[in-house]
């Protein structure tokens, strides 16, 4: 009994502390406290002992197992962060945590918008976020006060004049102050509003605002180009139509509109019974935008467009719901 205790004691307390996997430590467990297992089998074997001594041993034993219950569970505890080895690991492969979850929707149509004008001459052009109420406003003819400008609901910078810009119009006439026409360029980037979230409702989002002026650009070009644009992006039969609008930037003013891709201009819940979806905002540069800029208005013409492109995402591929581009979750990410 001596002999046999002893052993089991000094190599159960060695194993255990040695060793270094969870399935190994279970292994062990069973082996010395399971029901079968070798100090069970110990305390079986008591009926052999003297009858004074098996109190002394029963003692020992349980006290032993006891222990080793202890420090199975403080072991196990150090041993569960860690990984177990199967045997079939491949350090070669990439680390799951920064397998690449797909691009965001938003940023491959601000490309692909972006490439189709690229690819009929338009240039690139970029202005600030953070805007003054001039460019925002004033130079785009929203006159102080005027009710246009509750078209925009903005954020205003407290104690200055400054403001999130409220669409990439101002960029017009950044571009028009700096330099002499001719134009023709586009200005993608964030546009802010002061909404509440809704599946329709951003108060932070992405426009792809475009200015093309000449001597002789008319109305046709404007419906020349806008509609090519259509035709790329959108695949199929495509068909536009236009329709009078209002902005004080531009004179006369009009929206485009795809026929729905779903009902084929029958009307159904997508395009609210309508058969058509307005996908932008376009005009002839108002006179007195270029005047603001130091252009001649009778010199030059030229039109202006501007499209909102988590509403051409959203069109593109069928999602209904705004909140999805920015929540990043891998199962939406990942179909991009
Ligand atoms: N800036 C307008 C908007 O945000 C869109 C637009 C741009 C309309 C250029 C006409 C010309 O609604």
């Amino acid at each position: 009994m001596e002999q046999e205790f002893r052993k089991i004691e000094t190599e159960s307390r060695t194993l255990v502390r040695e060793t270094s996997g969870v399935k190994e430590l279970e292994e062990l467990r069973v082996k010395y406290l399971g029901r079968k297992g070798a100090l069970n089998l110990l305390l079986k074997k008591m009926g052999a002992l003297d009858p004074d001594e098996r109190p002394v041993w029963g003692k020992k034993i349980n006290a032993l197992k006891r222990e080793l219950e202890d420090t199975i569970r403080s072991r196990r505890e150090e041993l569960s962060g860690q990984t177990e080895d199967t045997g079939n690991f491949d350090p070669t492969l990439p680390p799951e945590l920064f397998r690449h979850p797909g691009r965001n929707p938003v940023i491959s149509v601000l490309e692909e918008v972006s490439d189709i004008f690229v690819s009929m001459g338009f240039g690139i052009a970029y202005g600030p976020d953070i805007e003054t109420d001039y460019y925002n406003f004033t130079a785009l003819n929203f006159p102080e006060g005027h009710p246009a400008r509750d078209m925009h609901d903005t954020f205003y910078i407290k104690g200055s004049d400054r403001l999130l810009r409220t669409h990439t119009s101002p960029v017009q006439v950044r571009v028009m102050e700096k330099q002499p026409p001719p134009y023709q360029f586009i200005a993608p980037g964030k546009c802010y509003r002061r909404d509440t979230i809704d599946a329709s409702h951003l108060p932070s989002f992405h426009q792809v605002e475009g200015l093309m002026v000449d001597k002789d650009i008319s109305f046709a070009h404007l419906k020349g180009v806008l509609d090519e644009f259509a035709r790329r992006f959108f695949p199929g039969e495509t068909v536009t139509r236009f329709r009078p609008s209002f902005f004080p930037f531009t004179e006369p003013s009009a929206e485009m509109d795809i026929r729905c891709t779903i009902c084929s201009g029958g009307g159904c819940s997508s395009c609210s019974g309508k058969g058509f979806i307005e996908i932008l905002g376009a005009g002839m540069v108002d006179p007195e935008v270029f005047r603001h800029c130091g252009v001649d208005p009778d010199k030059w013409q030229g039109f202006a467009f501007g499209m909102g492109i988590e509403r051409m995402a959203m069109l593109k591929y069928g999602i209904s719901d705004l909140r999805y581009f920015f929540q990043n979750h891998r199962s939406f990410l990942e179909q991009f």
